[in-house]
């Protein structure tokens, strides 16, 4: 049981007492209103294991941002140590020690002069910050750009400016932003996608995209690795490079979405790595402290910094967050950096995610399940519609395997940190809730 003396949450509280309190007064999001979430009210977690008010135990393999999986001593440790020594410090005032050593890590980890981090809080900023970035680039090059292509079915956040960088049915809202954006639309299904005759056919929707408009050149193309909201859908191999290429070509900037890829989940440190690419601008967050503290990471060239520095108003970066590169964030990212880098989790995720997909193929044969997809520690269940979707991530509820559902599409995320063992009580838990 956890060490409850000293936190302020009465921990005998009654599993009813619990839900009547959440029904009430927490509005959760992303879900119908009338969804009674208090079902499950998790209590505590270890390893890849939570436990709910009850009691009962479930593999969690829908936190999309756990690396090492809870109660890390480790990361427990780092947190409590940072906590006493200076909690934070607004970054616009001074600097602190945990910030740079970040920065610098991260640096190291990302190709060519991809070296400057700016520090937000949630995936979300990360992509405000990424397009603020790119336009303030433009104007600051003397050229006035209003335009980004993105994929119809990418996600890059829930803010006013980020959700009009996709054109997902559920992130469609009242008040539109100006920003001009050209979606991509994919030019086949996630299966065709995989295949090598459908490169030419996506980067060719780009360069479309991009010439739709000769008037207004894009100022950034936007892309995930992989999109992951979208339904965990793959894209074929040399599409980075391609970008790559027509964004040289074409004078624009490439900002890749590594919010949910980066940091181990495909078994690369950055899924784009799985290419010979050097993006302008990455964003990354989820996996980066590994859930345990809020931080995402604005990383961009050299040069695209230097140029800040002719900023008409401020000399600067006219854009942060009070919260930006909080220290107790910053040094739950190392520690959970170090933590990939001990337990090698990088070969382990490529080694059994590679598994968990072989054993997964033999789901083909249940006529409801239209494709098994993934990389790394992504896998998807693709349904013949959403509702048959619905119905097994509520069976994989009762199997105690906590999934995500996106439409037609089951995603199953376990935290870096699960064994063999854990992956077979995955398999078989999900076996079953998929032919149950
Ligand atoms: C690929 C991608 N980009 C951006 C975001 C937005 O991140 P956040 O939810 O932290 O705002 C998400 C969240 O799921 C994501 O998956």
């Amino acid at each position: 049981m956890p060490d409850t003396s000293c936190v302020n949450i009465d921990f005998s509280t009654t599993p009813s007492l619990a839900r009547q309190r959440d029904s009430r007064y927490v509005w959760h999001p992303w879900v119908p209103a009338e969804a009674d979430l208090s079902e499950i009210t998790l209590a505590r977690g270890a390893g890849y294991r939570v436990w709910d008010l009850e009691g009962r135990e479930y593999i969690d393999a829908a936190s999309l941002n756990s690396t090492c999986g809870y109660g890390h001593p480790d990361l427990v440790t780092a947190i409590s140590n940072q906590v006493r020594r200076l909690h934070g410090t607004d970054l616009a005032t001074a600097c602190h020690l945990p910030a740079g050593a970040l920065a610098e890590r991260l640096a190291s980890y990302l190709p060519d002069d991809l070296n400057r981090t700016l520090f937000v809080n949630s995936g979300s900023e990360g992509f405000e910050a990424a397009v603020f970035i790119a336009a303030a680039y433009w104007r600051l090059r003397g050229q006035s750009r209003s335009r980004i292509v993105s994929f119809a079915k990418g996600y890059h956040g829930s803010t006013l400016l980020t959700r009009s960088l996709s054109a997902l049915p559920p992130i469609e809202h009242p008040i539109t932003c100006s920003l001009r954006t050209c979606q991509v639309e994919l030019p086949g299904s996630p299966r065709q996608l995989r295949a090598a005759e459908a490169l030419p056919r996506l980067l060719g929707a780009f360069s479309e995209a991009i010439d739709a408009d000769a008037d207004d050149p894009p100022m950034a193309i936007v892309v995930e690795p992989l999109l992951n909201v979208g339904g965990a859908i793959l894209l074929p191999e040399g599409f980075l490079a391609g970008l790559r290429k027509i964004c040289d070509e074409r004078d624009i900037l490439l900002i890749i979405d590594e919010v949910f890829t980066g940091y181990g989940r495909t078994g690369k440190m950055f899924a784009f790595q799985f290419e010979d690419v050097v993006p302008d601008i990455v964003v990354s967050s989820k996996g980066l402290a590994g859930g345990y503290m809020p931080i995402t990471a604005v990383t961009v060239r050299d040069q695209l910094h230097a140029l800040f520095a002719d900023d008409p108003i401020l000399g600067g970066l006219r854009y942060g967050h009070t919260t930006s590169g909080h220290a107790v964030a910053c040094a739950a990212a190392l520690a959970t950096l170090d933590i990939i880098e001990a337990d090698n989790l990088l070969d382990r995720v490529t080694r059994l995610g590679r598994c968990l997909l072989d054993a997964t193929e033999a789901l083909l044969d249940h006529p409801n399940v239209v494709d098994v997809r993934g990389i790394g520690f992504v896998l998807a269940v693709e349904m013949t519609t959403a509702e048959m979707a619905v119905a097994v991530a509520e069976r994989a509820y009762s199997n105690r395997l906590l999934v995500r559902q996106n439409g037609s599409v089951v995603l199953v995320c376990p935290p870096l940190i699960i064994d063999e063992q854990g992956l077979d009580e995955v398999q078989a838990r999900l076996r079953a809730a998929v032919t149950g």
